[in-house]
């Protein structure tokens, strides 16, 4: 959509970078090293963080300004990433294709069942975002982009959850592909 990446550019032009989560540094070494996907990457740390951790790195986001930050860290540290610059819902996610998922405070819907399809079996998922309850901290924020109570065990729960917490604002989700 044009006026996200608009908005997303005009933030990061802005300055804004992405930092890196403690659910990821905490969970990552579940997953079975191999080729790891950071949807909606911003600035690209988390996905630097799995390259220095030894993962092929796939990472998508809406926002060009960003994804170019986001190269030029990478070749700065001299690691090779696939960053693209492309919409969540244009992005080709293949199949069996990921030992480890990402996505960081970042909903959409409609790619759920792609990123069901596209960890491979074994494979962790990593999500964490905002839920419903961070409507009281900031009553502006687009409720479409909220998390409901339990709505990700929902989502994802015929897979086996290594960790699930919502606490405050924020829903964090871990779990395995059988
Ligand atoms: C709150 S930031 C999170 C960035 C990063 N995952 C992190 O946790 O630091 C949300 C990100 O989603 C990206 N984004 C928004 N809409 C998108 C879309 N339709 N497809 C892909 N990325 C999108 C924005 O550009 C922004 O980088």
């Amino acid at each position: 959509m044009i006026e996200d990446r608009l908005r997303w550019n005009k933030r990061y032009s802005e300055g804004r970078e992405s930092v890196l989560h403690t659910s990821l540094t905490r969970f990552y070494h579940l997953a079975p090293k191999g080729r790891a996907l950071d949807i909606a990457c911003g600035t690209g740390e988390t996905s630097l963080y799995l390259a220095k951790k030894g993962f092929d790195v796939d990472a998508f986001d809406i926002s060009d300004v960003a994804i170019r930050k986001a190269r030029l860290k990478a070749r700065r540290e001299g690691f090779k990433i696939n960053f693209k610059p492309v919409d969540a819902e244009l992005f080709s996610f293949g199949l069996s294709k990921y030992s480890l998922i990402i996505n960081f405070y970042f909903l959409n819907r409609r790619i759920f069942a792609k990123i069901r399809r596209a960890l491979k079996s074994g494979g962790v998922l990593i999500f964490e975002t905002y839920n419903e309850e961070h409507l009281s901290i900031n009553p502006n924020f687009n409720p479409e982009y909220l998390l409901s109570k339990g709505e990700l065990i929902k989502a994802f729960g015929d897979f086996e959850i290594i960790y699930y917490c919502e606490v405050s604002n924020t829903t964090t989700l871990v779990a395995r592909k059988p």
